[in-house]
């Protein structure tokens, strides 16, 4: 491991001065364990057997070196909070003597005391997750009427594809076959997935390093998340993980999370530009508002419910263990949010309890693609003049986020992606539910995509040659050293913490990422460079990308399902995070194969050919 830390570090380090802790070893390792599990299934194998899980916060009275240590040690927000103890107690097992008249929770709290008297220290219970008893574990499984239902719709749509394809091999060669029934066919579907025909229209063809840039952009999503699931369960050595994300490396993580922007950018970006394709040879009008509208709606929203739905009812039943509460708990979440999702409101109302982290951004891209649609509407007959208004508003919506943000003192991830906050899903953190996953937070991507796709359709009319604009060409080449030399100077903006850097720097990421996206994708369509161009192109990315919604969506349930069913607290260092990623890409793009073909791309078709 050192070596591999080293090389990068190197630089980084070096300039820097290596992050000496002000704590040793020895006095680390005095504190009580931050996590534990007692032995679950062995717990519950006895007939009185009784398992409980919950925080505890720890107080004492007399002045208590250990506990002073403890709280100078949980002062510094790279740290977890380590007056606070997280337990997976078989308390029949280690307290067998608590008073038979006293409920399981009481039984808990009052085991846990015992337990660190011996420290002078006193508990009590913050937060309990559940109490399992030996019936909780030893019960047959037997699927409830939602369940059913599950399977009974998804069996559905399993029908509905046998006779599309049925249908369509009966009718092969004939000319006049039912759209309707062959959006069905799994058989045209497949070859649409796996299709790697170049489009046509030239001004469509420069388009195809997108599929590149969104596959790249998805999996180091998936990464993060990974590493996520690691902090917000119980950790082995919970000091190796406070180190790791204090490491200048993983920094690209804490500090390039405005790279999700970079969909918003895409999506607003496509949808404009598709816009103004249309419109060189048919009227574009605001009648076609509902119909741009719903077209995205039933894009999205089968494969989110989809999710969503497998999440809420088979998710918790799929695995088990003392930290499946994870699972547990976001289920019920799910359950009862489904409609929100539905609506694309999860992310406004009530954000703070989520159901699949990574859907905020499916109700983003539907709440922005609504002013996505009326601007580029209102706009069509511009022309040119669309490029200023546009740029103006992009401005503007910067300088309402910053005013938002100074309002509320909202900060960026740099500042409120630690430890604690994580392994606590950010349920204390307004930044992260009022401003990140927020709408109004990706508005400045939606309009600076727009005010990309009108340049670009501008330039492509003006036979715009990118090579005679120097500066456009270095800024071009500068554009992704830039982005990668942004996210680490969050090494030294982090050392700041005063109202004013954390406002300019919650201000400015977001903006300025995609700023420099937006050169790179601009230089890339005009081929300014072909070595990205190229590996962007490449024809493996294009079935890849297809799949791209469904693996957002389910990429999250597959890695809890692999990780969050460990017996014990987990050893998480950058190659166990590593290997969790990779489980979770390779079976991610296994599930989202159906996925894509039986729910996403049929139901699209059908409606399209149903109703336009
Ligand atoms: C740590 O948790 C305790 C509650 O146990 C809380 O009072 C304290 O403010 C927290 N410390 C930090 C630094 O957040
Ligand atoms: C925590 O840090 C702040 C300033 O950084 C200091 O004022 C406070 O006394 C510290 N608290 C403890 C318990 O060390
Ligand atoms: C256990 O008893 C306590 C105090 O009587 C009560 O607050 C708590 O809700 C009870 N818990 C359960 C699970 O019954
Ligand atoms: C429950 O436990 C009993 C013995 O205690 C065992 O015979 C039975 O098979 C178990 N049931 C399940 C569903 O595991």
């Amino acid at each position: 491991m050192i070596e591999m830390k080293a090389v990068p570090c190197l630089v980084i380090c070096l300039l820097a001065g290596v992050n000496a802790g002000d704590f040793t070893d020895e006095e680390y390792y005095s504190l009580p364990l931050l996590f534990h599990l007692d032995r679950y299934d062995a717990c519950l194998s006895s007939t009185d057997g009784l398992y409980c899980l919950g925080t505890f916060h720890l107080t004492s009275e007399q002045r208590n070196p250990i506990y002073k240590i403890m709280q100078e040690y949980s002062n510094n927000s790279d740290h977890y909070n380590h007056t606070q103890l997280h337990r997976g107690y078989c308390v029949s097992a280690r307290c067998p003597h608590t008073a038979p008249d006293w409920n399981s929770t009481q039984r808990f709290e009052r085991c846990a005391q015992e337990l660190v008297r011996g420290r002078s220290l006193r508990s009590s219970l913050h937060q309990l997750h559940y109490c399992h008893t030996h019936k909780d574990a030893n019960t047959s499984f037997v699927p409830d009427t939602p369940q059913i239902v599950f399977v009974a719709i998804v069996a559905v749509f399993v029908v509905i594809n046998v006779i599309g394809t049925t249908y369509d091999l009966m009718f092969k060669d004939e000319l006049k076959k039912s759209k309707v029934l062959c959006a069905w066919s799994v058989i045209s579907n497949w070859q649409r997935l796996i299709s790697d025909r170049v489009h046509s229209d030239p001004a469509r063809a420069v388009l195809l390093p997108l599929e590149g840039v969104r596959v790249v952009l998805l999996a180091i999503v998936v990464a993060v998340h990974t590493g996520f699931i690691h902090y917000m369960l119980y950790a082995y050595d919970p000091r190796a993980l406070e180190r790791m994300m204090q490491h200048p490396l993983l920094l690209i993580v804490k500090n390039g999370t405005a790279m999700v922007q970079c969909f918003m950018v895409l999506a607003s970006f496509l949808f404009a530009y598709n816009i103004l394709l249309h419109s060189k040879n048919h009227e574009v009008t605001f009648r076609m508002l509902p119909k741009c509208i719903f077209h995205r709606y039933i894009r999205l929203t089968p494969v989110q419910l989809a999710a969503v739905g497998w999440a809420a009812w088979w998710w918790s039943a799929v695995r088990g263990g003392p930290q499946w509460a994870l699972a547990r708990e976001e289920a019920a979440v799910c359950r009862r949010r489904l409609w929100l999702h539905a609506l694309y409101l999860h992310n406004l109302l009530e954000p703070q309890h989520f159901c699949l982290l990574p859907t905020w951004s499916l109700a983003v891209d539907m709440q922005l693609h609504l002013v996505a649609v009326v601007l580029t509407l209102a706009l069509i007959r511009m022309g040119r003049r669309a490029v200023p208004i546009l740029a103006a508003m992009f401005l503007g919506s910067c300088l309402l986020n910053a005013y938002l943000i100074y309002i509320f003192e909202w900060k960026s991830m740099l500042y409120v992606m630690n430890p604690q906050n994580t392994f606590m899903k950010f349920v204390d953190v307004p930044s992260f539910y009022h401003f990140y996953i927020s709408p109004w937070g990706s508005l400045p991507s939606c309009l600076l995509g727009l005010l990309l796709a009108n340049i670009h359709f501008q330039q492509q009319l003006n036979g715009f040659k990118a090579t005679e604009y120097k500066w456009f060409v270095w800024t071009y080449k500068l554009s992704v050293p830039l982005i990668v030399g942004f996210t680490y100077t969050g090494y030294f903006v982090q050392q700041y913490t005063s109202s004013v850097v954390t406002t300019a720097h919650t201000a400015l990421e977001r903006p300025l990422f995609v700023l420099l996206f937006a050169i790179f994708m601009l230089g890339t369509f005009n081929k300014l460079d072909s070595i990205f161009k190229d590996i962007l192109s490449w024809r493996i990315w294009r079935p890849l990308a297809r799949m791209s919604l469904s693996v957002l969506t389910v990429h999250w349930c597959v890695t809890v399902v692999f990780v969050a069913a460990r017996p014990q607290p987990l050893t998480s260092s950058y190659l166990d995070i590593m290997a969790d990623w990779m489980v979770t890409m390779i079976i991610t793009y296994i599930i989202s194969m159906p996925v894509t073909i039986l729910i996403e791309m049929p139901v699209q078709r059908f409606f399209t050919a149903l109703l336009f």
